[in-house]
């Protein structure tokens, strides 16, 4: 047995036992004819003592450095008064070295493990992603991974889903991002999709009647990357036959109140708010508001749409006003007031103030406003002392996503921002985008996404009025859901797939198995996918993705522990009909 209990294990009630331990050298200190061994392994350190009168075991822990594995035989006893260190478990004691053994020795680690993550640079961390991985703060991170997994694995199989695996060497499903692509060896000149989701998949076990569906699967996306993308990324994928979106929306809502109560004893209330997708541009400027910050974008074009408002408009036509309150900015200043209406020209729009302090309020807004007008903007405002209104004015669009921005950056320097978890759902999102590049209409989600019944006249009309039967879930800002009711109607299907100026050709080679399975008794069905990434990632209470999987790549999808992607030989490329062109 090459141990009897582990690292995290002795407490003071083993006193007297002779135990074995087994693990890494996290830290050797000499202290007057005494050698510390901080031993570690994956449940805890626990201090080693080895004394030099017994001279064959000291002269070998002598030669002991950081991350060599060894074994320690001994007896465990309780530290001397007054040296106990309470914050590790095993502080009470420690182990009386009796044998040693080292198992194995290590190179100079090329980083301290000691050090915080943001101390070492992420190259280093990434290139030796196994000593990385030794540390605490990652083990915690991916151990929550798991936990978070398998809660939500229990909660849908109690809840009768089934967890069917789906192909990854398939082909193309359009979420919006490029294929990666895998040469077919046995059909030279053929190549398979990696899935983007196993969106179509898992419509088709619907119609095959599997009713209850999910699965927790990678799912890969050539896009560009940032914090919270990876090009291989893994979704809680769920879909369900015979709902509409409140009951995705339900099911969805009580998985995370039971995953945030199981695993971190937060009891989320539910439901969480929805807006719609306008809602969520007018009050907080993306559809992903940050719902912790408590500010809200106000529209105030009324207050300045009077006859005398020439001054601010300057002939433009369509111009909204837009305003953001602050109940408390002590250190607003003048040179505060110029950068933010710098920052406002730049993007083409207009920005100024109003700011009460304890004697008076003033605006340059003031004199430019009829007296009424400026009557009844202060009057909409509640304003103590030190508080300010931002108003910008311009184009809507630009606006929008001037003041959202801004409403998060000061938001969060102006120390806006709680510790708390914030779910909303977006609703209605317009189901067509129009694509000024290719001139021509794409979906906002993916082509499967049923129009609302209310606006199906409007799809040969006006495809931009459209709304989608869509929801994405919203978590402190980030997208960490999105899913929808799905068409199941062949003919709708394909009056989708033409307005998308998808060839009949084209239609039947990328999707004809699937038109062809809904002319077979397609139960009504939708279904959502959560970025497991994502919101493990904002449980972890991290800023990037990385930092909760495993062995993730760098921004430019290399993964620099392995070297990949890299150069195959020639006789791989040959064997597969490839050859590389000359690069220009
Ligand atoms: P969608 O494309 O919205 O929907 O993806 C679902 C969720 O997956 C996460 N996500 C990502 N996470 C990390 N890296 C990426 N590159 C990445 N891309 C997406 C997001 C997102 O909300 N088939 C549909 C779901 C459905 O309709 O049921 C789909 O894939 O958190």
């Amino acid at each position: 047995m090459l141990r009897s209990h582990t690292c995290g294990e002795l407490r003071k009630e083993d006193i007297g036992k002779k135990v074995s331990l087994a693990g890494w050298v996290s830290r050797v200190r000499h202290h007057g004819g005494i050698i510390f061994i901080d031993l570690r392994d994956r449940w805890g350190k626990t201090q080693i003592v080895v004394d030099s009168k017994n001279t064959s075991v000291y002269s070998l822990a002598d030669t002991l450095r950081s991350e060599y594995v060894v074994q320690v035989q001994g007896t465990v006893r309780k530290r001397p008064d007054g040296l106990e260190n309470l914050k590790i478990a095993t502080g009470e004691i420690e182990v009386e070295t009796e044998e040693l053994k080292i198992l194995s020795t290590s190179s100079l680690p090329p980083f301290e493990l000691e050090k915080k993550e943001l101390e070492v640079d992420e190259y280093l961390r990434l290139r030796y992603r196994f000593l990385d991985l030794r540390r605490g703060k990652m083990w915690d991170n991916l151990y929550l991974r798991h936990q978070v997994a398998q809660s939500i694995r229990r909660f849908l199989s109690d809840e009768k889903f089934i967890e069917v695996e789906t192909p990854f060497l398939t082909k193309s499903t359009p979420e919006g991002a490029r294929d990666f692509l895998v040469p077919c060896r046995l059909n030279v000149g053929t190549f398979y999709a990696l899935p983007q989701s196993p969106q179509l998949f898992k419509q088709l076990l619907m119609i095959a009647g599997f009713d209850r569906y999910f699965q927790i699967v990678k799912c890969f996306r050539d896009e560009d990357l940032r914090a919270d993308r990876q090009p291989e990324f893994t979704q809680v994928d769920i879909e369900l036959s015979f709902v509409d979106r409140d009951d995705v929306i339900r099911l969805t809502e009580e998985m995370m109140r039971i995953v945030f109560q199981e695993i971190m004893g937060i009891n989320l209330n539910l439901p969480f708010p929805r807006l719609t997708y306008q809602e969520a541009l007018n009050r907080y400027g993306t559809d992903k508001p940050d719902l912790r910050i408590p500010l809200v974008m106000e529209d105030l074009t009324s207050f300045f749409e009077g006859e005398d408002s020439t001054v601010l408009k300057g002939g433009a036509e369509n111009l909204v006003f837009k305003g953001l309150f602050f109940p408390h900015w002590r250190e607003f200043s003048r040179k505060v007031a110029d950068e933010l209406s710098q920052e406002a020209r730049e993007k083409g729009l207009s920005l100024s103030w109003v700011r009460s302090t304890s004697q008076k309020i003033s605006s340059p807004l003031k004199s430019k406003m009829v007296p009424s007008a400026w009557e009844s903007l202060l009057a909409k405002f509640s304003f103590q002392e030190e508080a300010v209104l931002l108003v910008g004015w311009g184009n809507e669009k630009n606006l929008n996503e001037f003041l959202g921005a801004l409403r998060i950056r000061l938001g969060r320097a102006l120390g806006m921002i709680g510790e708390n978890f914030r779910f909303c759902w977006v609703v209605d999102f317009p189901l067509f985008e129009w694509n000024q590049e290719e001139n021509r209409w794409d979906s906002v989600h993916h082509p499967f996404t049923a129009p609302l019944d209310s606006d199906l006249e409007l799809i040969g009309k006006d495809p931009q009025l459209v709304r989608a039967q869509a929801y994405d879930l919203v978590l402190n800002g980030f997208e960490v859901g999105g899913g929808s009711i799905r068409i199941f109607d062949q003919n709708l299907q394909n009056t989708i797939f033409r307005l998308l100026q998808l060839d009949e050709l084209e239609i039947q080679e990328k999707f004809g198995f699937f038109l062809e399975a809904l002319q077979f008794g397609c139960p009504p069905h939708g279904g959502i996918a959560l970025g497991f990434d994502r919101l493990v990632m904002l449980m972890a209470k991290e800023t990037s993705i990385r930092e909760v999987i495993a062995f993730p790549k760098t921004q430019k999808g290399v993964c620099l522990l392995t070297g990949a992607p890299s150069m195959v030989d020639e006789q791989q490329l040959e064997e597969l009909g490839l050859s590389l062109r000359e690069n220009k």
